[in-house]
């Protein structure tokens, strides 16, 4: 399905509001500029920032190469020298960039949910700055889901049907949690493998879990998550975590890749933790969409933002 509407949003912080249609409609503008479609000119600056507070190196530069494409001035924020460091609120922040006449934020947080009492105004608060969610917690994480979507519909041309399995760290990914709301919504069928203990109930509603070798034969896509270390420090079995094993267990290794179907393809956000998830042999093999997921990214977010923009009447764009 494909359309010739163009999305509008006051804000793009979650996948949860999305309908297909706006799924399909930001594929095609997203495709769009991949295929050299001009941008609209701005009738007055548009301002924006990014403001990442957890660490990142292809959303936060996939967002500022999308925001420069589409004429956007960009104003630096670094976390470290903010006065974040002097206890300001995530809120008093987003005012300050207000009042400045900062028209845009992406913001990666590690609080889940950070942005809902940024949208929910309570009586008396001005925040009017459009929010763009490039990341919370173990929450939401739109642009890599959408890009992911966009990556699957270049291979495939479609959704209703596929065989997807997202395979790993289950419980700390927002990459998961978004993509598996809407390859459920678009009518693809979902399977969830990994380490059992980092599967819960929550994800039986969007999908079956199963052991990586009963999927491996099977799935039109593996979607590989990574491994993350970093969220780890209170998990119980975080101290006897052996990369080895759990390559041999759940990893994508050559004798898995060579069962895979012939047009299967592998997917993971990145960063890759080699020889963990995926071999390293495999990150660029033929199958793996590593790199297209990334050279997606830009132009996916361009349309994200730009659907911001035209919810939010900036910069003339319609
Ligand atoms: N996939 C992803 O979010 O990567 P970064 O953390 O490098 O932005």
């Amino acid at each position: 399905m494909m359309t010739n509407n163009l999305t509008s949003l006051e804000h793009f912080v979650t996948v949860e509001d999305l309908t297909n249609e706006d799924v399909f409609n930001l594929i095609e503008r997203a495709e769009y500029f991949k295929h050299g479609g001009a941008v609209q000119p701005l009738s007055e600056p548009v301002f924006a920032t990014n403001m990442f507070f957890e660490n990142s190196t292809r959303t936060h530069t996939s967002f500022e190469v999308a925001e420069r494409k589409l004429g956007l001035t960009v104003i630096p924020f670094d976390p470290g020298h903010s006065s974040v460091k002097k206890g300001e609120t995530l809120y008093d922040t987003l005012l300050t960039m207000d009042a400045i006449g900062v028209d845009l934020a992406v913001i990666r947080h590690g609080q889940n949910d950070y942005y809902r009492n940024l949208i929910n105004l309570k009586p008396g608060q001005t925040l009017n700055i459009g929010l763009v969610n490039g990341g919370d917690g173990s929450g939401q994480h739109p642009s890599q889901c959408m890009l992911d979507l966009m990556t699957i519909h270049d291979h495939f041309g479609k959704f209703e049907g596929l065989k997807v399995a997202i395979i790993g760290d289950l419980t700390n990914s927002r990459v998961a949690r978004s993509n598996m709301i809407l390859l459920n919504q678009l009518g693809a069928e979902v399977y969830f493998s990994g380490p059992e203990y980092w599967y819960s109930e929550e994800f039986a509603k969007y999908g079956t879990y199963k052991p990586v070798d009963d999927l491996v034969d099977e799935m039109d896509v593996i979607m590989l998550l990574r491994v993350q270390h970093e969220r780890h420090a209170q998990d119980a079995n975080e101290g006897t975590f052996d990369g080895n094993e759990y390559h041999k267990n759940y990893g994508i290794n050559k004798e898995r890749y060579s069962r895979m179907k012939d047009n299967a393809i592998i997917m993971h956000p990145g960063p890759i933790n080699r020889g963990v998830e995926l071999a390293s042999e495999l990150v660029e093999a033929e199958k793996s969409r590593f790199k297209a997921q990334m050279h997606n990214g830009v132009f996916m977010r361009m349309a994200m933002i730009e659907a911001v923009m035209r919810g939010r009447n900036l910069g003339g764009i319609k």
